[in-house]
């Protein structure tokens, strides 16, 4: 079975989007680069999106590594059902995170606004992705739902739905 895939009855049909440091600042920070849309705006995306597929959604961000640790290991903890993570500048820096990643049993997706391989050499380098079951970067806001789709879509294969 793939990663973080669990028996489906197992499972809370709970999805977590987990957002990092400065993330609260969207709307108003560096409009050019991420856009005017507001973090509030996502999470209403996010949250239609879930919708559509019957799911719950957590929405949640936070400046602290430690913080984002610990909801990491609560979405675990309640079995959620997946997870969409946009760490933020910890995408480059955290092995805690990458660590809190690795130890559950979840399928993630990695998501960022920006194209962070068409940016500063020092974005290239993800700690998140290796941990993660794909990854998602350029699409603007769009990559959060895009990403909740993603997810559908890696839980239809497991089953063996599609692919
Ligand atoms: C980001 C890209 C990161 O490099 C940056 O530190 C962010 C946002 C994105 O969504 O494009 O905070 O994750």
């Amino acid at each position: 079975m793939a990663r973080g895939l669990l028996p489906e009855l197992a499972m809370a049909n709970i999805v977590y989007v987990l957002n990092g440091p400065n993330l609260n600042l969207l709307g108003t920070r560096e409009p050019k680069t991420y856009g005017r849309t507001t973090l509030k705006d996502v999470e209403a995306l996010c949250r239609a999106t879930a919708s559509r597929h019957s799911l719950e959604l957590e929405f949640r961000q936070s400046s602290h590594e430690g913080e984002l640790i610990d909801w990491i290991h609560e979405a675990a903890a309640r079995e959620a059902w997946g997870m969409v993570i946009n760490a933020g500048a910890y995408t480059h820096t955290s092995i805690a995170i990458h660590d809190a990643l690795r130890a559950i049993n979840i399928p993630i997706v990695e998501v960022h606004i920006s194209n962070v391989f068409a940016r500063e050499i020092f974005r290239h380098h993800s700690y998140v992705a290796p941990v993660a079951n794909a990854s998602l970067c350029g699409f603007g806001v769009e990559g959060y739902a895009l990403a909740i789709t993603g997810l559908v879509a890696i839980h239809e294969s497991a089953a063996g739905k599609r692919g």
